[in-house]
């Protein structure tokens, strides 16, 4: 909470410059900075402007709990962060409705790119997402690797420096999920592909490629893998960099192009052109007798024209000769040696800038709102984001700081107007008299730079266009004539006796908003001419490389209207830019580098003030504290300090205005140090502020005895009512109790409802698992009936869910078990125990039925066989046999002879004894005598044995379970029987009256 660190302000500073008591001294601002920085705190406000000091080391204040913990808080309520500021623009984004833009400036190196990627992140992680958009976070994350590797490079003072300007739009729909993505890029740095200065390398691409690449690509591309064979990138005499894996690099960067949606094929070709350009500065010249000009390298040409899709004879003359139109003729004039040179670093340049732009385009195609209904623009809210070289000044100052400075001067001015616009809308809509902001208008800046026909860019072009002679010092003297005596504007010419000593002749000196700069001339009106001779042009044109044919228009060549100067074309989108932000509601992020050497915990306090000077930051703190320097919604500032008057305390209850002010009166607040809005105060000092800091704290111990005893008291009240509450209850619960048999009525409805509340928890958690549990809770009364309809219910639920379960075998075996339940079940000793065993396909092993029964058989096949025990009818003499059940018969089988057929539908019964044993009789039809009686047989199996017989042969109504002895037929009529004790173990005797006597085991159970 940014209050309570108030208190803390001595050990980290504080996090608002805005209570700076000193806010005009710069060494304060720095102490501060320097202080928070030592504290790993890297941000601190100035008011709503975010100043973010480089840490060069990895802090944990990145993960996704602190991007929910900077979710939706309030601004002041959190200790300051990058995601303080992306929150914050995104709710204004939905609730004021209105466009919303991100400035982010700093130096080089100083973590403008990473903040923008942290804000990027924050979006994408915590806003909601669109379904059918889910990927569009992905894409917007992914450009960036994509355009870091063809935009960024390593430089002295930044590994990856990007070395183009970025504005990004993140489109949100209606519920503020982004949907849309476009990308504008400024002034790529492409004199980088020709040349690098020491320690620095060309772009990032180059190297990835080389490294990462596998050998078959490069190959295809006929290069090699070490960068020193390649002249364009031995420059800066540094290959490798320590920091960066190349290699690594290399597969995020193609990985990100195939999110974003590049085929195959756009690969291959973009890759051509990467390694053209290598092929390009390979490109040697050679000069002949007569001073002509010649290509020594053929290989590259044959190379180049391969990769760039051009005809290699037509390249070779284009890159020696140039074509003139002087009256209307065609002349092709040979070029010199220097002249070649510069025409073959043109062509580089110009194909990596071009093919630059295209990248962005492409990538812009993957993040447009492809939705219809967005096509409107209705419905959608924009936060922009820039990221863009902050104020330059080098040892040597050329064309491209001319345009960087330049841009920033139009920033400071959109910053100054646009702080200043809302601080007066602030104190309008607070109903504060504006009290006048003395600050810099660095108008007559931007005016000396841009102005039409009198200022330095038409100056510049106009040279540029001038025929005859021009070269860079006849731009210089040209300026001196034009704007000699301008306040802002020094030569060495015009200079005084001291400035001219610091001066040379070839520079001329801007005094910009933040301090001088001297530009060196030289190279000014080639790099604002950038031209591409027009044969170079034509050639290209004619590539068969899709990219490079989108890159390279015919109408350029037709078309003999100049195109735009370089600096022409900076300012007019410049212009464009500003326009974009004037119509969003800004927010800045201003990146400060510590030290030049990239290294954590250093604070170079030289450096920093030049920095603090440069991003104009005392100036925002002027221009921010010119009137006040604390505000407060009047809810937010009595909640704090209402302990500290007596009429506030404990609670306001009247008009927060009047609660404010008894309150600050009684503080004794003077008119001067304050105003009163309509819904904020106006604190003008800080001093002020922390006095009554200091006097709350003070007054802490006091309140927290207050806080204490009303806690006590409180939970003593608390702990009171607990206990009435609970002896109520007891009462209720014992008249309920007496009155329970009774209707229900006022006295037992509490417990009656409780008893049929409580069976029903404890039903639901002492569920039967299983159908064969029969436990059920008793229900009371009042419920048998419900209950035994949820029995039910519950039983035909599991029985459902069972089958449900059951596996086709499984089925089988079930079907079985029920109809041997249906004959068996309380019928006989044995079932118990069969019934609980599997039952099984057969009780013989195929090889254990002879060959010859099975060929006899023939189409019969045999469905289930068993041993059994033949029982003679005369004399019950046992003999072992097999019992084979086909579909239509049984069949009793001795080793290799069948022996007899019994057809199922002579089958008149099944008998079986009551008792344990094995015993069964088979009864067979009788009618005339030469039949051979009834089977007596024994089997081990024999209650699986009947029930699939009874099933096989439909006769499950037929078996009869006979207690005490069954009789059976013999032959001619006569009669058998078998009587059944029980006995300690199966025995099978002759009995008296010639009867079988079978002794069955006890079984346990009986
Ligand atoms: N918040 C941060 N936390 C940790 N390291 C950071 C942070 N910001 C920047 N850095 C480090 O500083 C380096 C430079 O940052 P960055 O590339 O963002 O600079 P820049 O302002 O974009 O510079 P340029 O103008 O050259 O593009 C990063 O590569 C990273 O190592
Ligand atoms: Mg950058």
């Amino acid at each position: 909470v940014m209050e309570s660190s108030l208190t803390a302000r001595d050990r980290v500073g504080v996090q608002d410059f805005v209570l700076l008591e000193n806010y005009n001294s710069e060494a304060a601002f720095i102490e501060n900075l320097r202080r928070r920085f030592g504290e790993n705190l890297i941000y601190t406000y100035i008011g709503s402007v975010l100043v973010s000091v480089n840490p060069y080391k990895e802090l944990e204040i990145y993960s996704k709990q602190q991007m929910e913990r900077y979710r939706g808080v309030s601004f002041y309520e959190i200790s300051p962060h990058i995601y303080a500021v992306s929150d914050n623009t995104y709710r204004a984004m939905r609730t004021e409705r209105k466009d919303q833009c991100i400035l982010i400036s700093g130096e080089s190196g100083a973590g403008k790119t990473e903040a923008s990627k942290k804000i990027l992140l924050y979006y994408a992680v915590t806003c909601p997402t669109n379904d059918h958009m889910a990927t569009l976070g992905d894409r917007l994350l992914q450009s960036n690797p994509v355009l870091e590797a063809f935009g960024n490079a390593k430089t002295l003072r930044n590994d990856n420096s990007s070395r183009f300007g970025k504005y990004m739009d993140v489109q949100f729909d209606f519920r503020g999920a982004p949907v849309g993505g476009h990308i504008l890029n400024y002034l790529l740095e492409k004199s980088r592909v020709v040349h690098q200065n020491h320690g620095e390398r060309n772009f990032h691409i180059f190297y990835q490629l080389l490294d990462g690449g596998d050998n078959d690509l490069l190959t295809t591309l006929d290069l090699e893998r070490k960068p020193q064979n390649y002249h364009y990138l031995v420059k800066g005499n540094c290959p490798r960099l320590s920091s960066v894996s190349d290699k690594n690099n290399w597969k995020v960067v193609m990985k990100a192009l195939s999110v974003i949606g590049f085929t195959e094929e756009e690969v291959q070709k973009l890759l051509n052109i990467i390694a053209s350009v290598l092929h390009l500065g390979n490109t040697q010249f050679g000069e002949g007798e007569e001073g002509e000009t010649y290509i020594t390298t053929e290989t590259q040409i044959t190379n180049l024209a391969k990769l760039l899709g051009v005809d290699g004879a037509a390249l070779g003359e284009a890159l020696t000769h140039k074509k003139l139109t002087a009256k209307g003729e065609e002349m092709i004039s040979p070029l010199d040696f220097e002249q070649a040179v510069s025409a073959r670093d043109a062509l580089a340049k110009a194909v990596y800038g071009r093919t630059f732009t295209w990248l962005v385009e492409k990538i812009n195609q993957s993040l447009a709102l492809k939705d219809e209904i967005y096509h409107s623009g209705k419905g959608c809210s924009v936060i922009g984001l820039l990221d863009i070289y902050g104020f330059e000044v080098l040892q040597h100052n050329s064309f491209e700081q001319f345009c960087i400075n330049y841009c920033n001067e139009k920033l400071q001015q959109l910053f100054i107007e646009l702080t200043l616009r809302s601080e007066q809308e602030e104190y309008e809509t607070e109903g504060i008299a504006w009290e006048t902001v003395q600050y810099f208008d660095n108008k007559i800046i931007c005016d000396l730079i841009e102005e039409k026909h009198k200022g330095i860019i038409s100056i510049l072009d106009e040279e540029c266009l001038r025929p005859g002679e021009t070269c860079d010092v006849s731009f210089l003297e040209k300026l001196e004539d034009t704007l000699g005596g301008h306040p802002h504007f020094v030569t060495h010419k015009l200079a005084n006796g001291k400035t001219r000593r610091v001066m040379s002749r070839e520079e001329f000196r801007l005094l910009h908003y933040a301090g001088e700069v001297n530009y060196n001339i030289n190279g000014f009106l080639d790099k604002n001419n950038d031209l591409l001779n027009r044969n170079l042009k034509e050639v290209m044109c004619q590539s068969d490389n899709q990219i490079l044919s989108h890159c390279f228009r015919r109408e350029e060549v037709i078309d003999q209207k100049r195109p735009e100067m370089a600096a022409t074309q900076f300012k007019n989108s410049l212009t464009k830019l500003m326009e974009i932000l004037m119509s969003k509601e800004p927010s800045y992020v201003r990146c400060i580098k510590p030290n030049d050497a990239k290294q954590p915990g250093r604070f170079d306090e030289v450096l920093v003030r030049h920095q603090v000077k440069y991003l104009g930051l005392m100036e925002n703190l002027r221009v921010r504290r010119a009137g006040f320097a604390y505000r407060r919604r009047f809810e937010a500032f009595l909640q704090r300090y209402k302990p500290l008057c007596p009429e506030t305390w404990p609670n306001w209850h009247g008009r927060l205005a009047d609660g404010v002010s008894a309150l600050v009166n009684h503080l004794g607040y003077k008119a001067e140090e304050y105003k009163l809005g309509r819904s904020k105060i106006f604190i003008r000092f800080p001093k002020t502020l922390f006095t009554t800091e200091d006097a709350l704290e003070a007054k802490k111990p006091d309140i927290v005895i207050v806080i204490q005893s009303g806690w006590r008291g409180m939970k003593a009240r608390r702990r009171a009512k607990t206990r009435r509450q609970a002896a109520e209850l007891i009462r209720r619960f014992i008249k309920g109790f007496i009155y329970r048999h009774e209707e229900y009525c006022p006295e037992n409805e509490y417990f009656l409802d409780h008893v049929r509340y409580s069976f029903l928890k404890n039903l639901r958690k002492n569920l039967p698992k299983s159908v064969l549990d029969k436990n059920w809770p008793t229900p009371p009364p009042s419920l048998i009936e419900a209950s035994e309809h949820l029995r039910r219910v519950h039983m035909r639920n599991m029985v459902m869910k069972y089958c449900r379960r059951v596996q086709p075998e499984w089925k089988k075996q079930m079907m079985q078990k029920v109809v041997a339940s249906e004959i068996f079940k309380d019928q006989k000793d044995s079932y118990p125990q069969g019934v609980g065993r599997l039952f099984l396909d057969s009780r013989l092993e195929r090889e254990q039925i002879n060959l010859k029964v099975i060929q006899t058989l023939a189409n019969d096949k045999v469905q289930y066989g068993v041993s059994v025990v033949k029982h003679d009818r005369r004399g019950f003499k046992p003999r072992s046999r097999q019992l084979l059940l086909t579909n239509t018969f049984a069949v009793l089988v001795d080793r290799t002879k069948l022996k007899q057929r019994i057809d199922y539908t002579a089958l008149r019964g099944i008998s079986v004894s009551s008792l344990s044993d094995g015993m069964f009789v088979l009864h067979l039809p009788n009618e005339d005598n030469k039949q051979k009686g009834d089977l007596v047989l024994h089997c081990n199996h024999v209650i699986e044995l009947v029930t699939k017989l009874a099933m096989m042969a439909s006769k499950v109504n037929y078996v009869n379970i006979s207690p005490g002895s069954i009789r059976f037929a013999m032959a001619r009529g006569k009669e058998g029987i078998i009587d059944f004790v029980r006995g300690s173990e199966l025995k099978v005797t002759k009995g008296k009256r010639g009867h079988l006597l079978v002794t069955a085991p006890r079984i346990n159970s009986t």
